[in-house]
């Protein structure tokens, strides 16, 4: 399989916190590769360093086997790299087709005017293509609901068509269980397709082992836990995030 990411002893302090210690990931196209681990484990801290969001302090990113310094995220989408952030970069106060074309807005040349009717129907079918219910694409961004915010970050990333990675942190936290089942089909579809690696971040495990190929935990900033999905179970992950509790409460 052609791996689309790999991450060589990767680290990262924030000041005295170390965050991420020795990661070593990959990640292949066609494949879903769930990540879990606890509530500031350095799982968003990860992705943000895949996406050129933070640099590693040391090792080394390649992206279809070649190193590369991702020297931001406009940099990184411009390999192809796409990412809905947990903390969503969403402009409020623009309307929702504006917000899906975010940094791609659509000009007509040679004059630099937006191209708002063309703009408006790709996002309506776009957003018709996942299935997400907004009543209108020209809703200010602000005044709609967490989930339905979630889902418009979803549908922009996966909207743009050179993407080869998709990296997804929490896409399903603030999701009702019917959107969450949407955005969960809409993963699936993408895998379908086969040209695309998708990293997704959750803490629901049973989502996780349904969704995804493989899973890897991340704890004490290492990756220490690789497994096809298969092969593990909601009860073995649920055994091994409470082992490190109570090891952590006994000492
Ligand atoms: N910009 C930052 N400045 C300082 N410390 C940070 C920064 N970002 C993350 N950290 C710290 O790094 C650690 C890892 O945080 P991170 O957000 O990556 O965790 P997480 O696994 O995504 O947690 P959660 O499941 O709660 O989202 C935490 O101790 C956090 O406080
Ligand atoms: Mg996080």
């Amino acid at each position: 399989m052609a791996e689309v990411m790999r991450a060589e002893h990767v680290s990262k302090s924030f000041g005295p916190v170390q965050a991420l210690t020795d990661i070593n990931l990959s990640v292949n196209k066609g494949e879903i590769l769930g990540l879990i681990g606890d509530n500031g484990a350095g799982k968003s801290t990860l992705i943000k360093i895949l996406t050129g969001f933070h640099q590693p302090d040391r090792g080394t990113l390649f992206v279809d086997g070649e190193p590369v310094q991702l020297k931001s995220v406009t940099h990184a989408r411009s390999l192809g790299i796409e990412t809905v952030f947990q903390d969503l970069a969403m402009v409020n106060d623009l309307p929702v087709y504006l917000n899906l074309h975010l940094n791609k807005e659509l000009v007509h040349r040679p004059l630099p005017f937006l191209r708002r009717k063309e703009m408006k129907r790709r996002a309506r079918e776009a957003l018709d293509a996942i299935g997400i219910n907004i009543p209108s694409v020209t809703a200010e961004v602000g005044q709609l609901s967490g989930g339905q915010r979630q889902a418009i970050a979803v549908a922009r990333s996966v909207y743009s068509n050179n993407a080869k990675l998709l990296l997804l942190d929490e896409p399903l936290a603030a999701m009702g269980a019917k959107e969450g089942g949407l955005i969960l089909r809409l993963l699936a579809q993408l895998k379908q397709r086969g040209d695309i690696a998708i990293i997704l971040i959750a803490h629901n495990y049973s989502q996780v082992v349904d969704v995804c190929d493989r899973v890897n935990l991340l704890q004490h900033g290492e990756i220490t836990f690789d497994k096809a999905s298969k092969e593990t179970s909601v009860a073995e992950l649920l055994e091994l995030v409470h082992a490190e509790y109570r090891v952590s409460t006994a000492t």
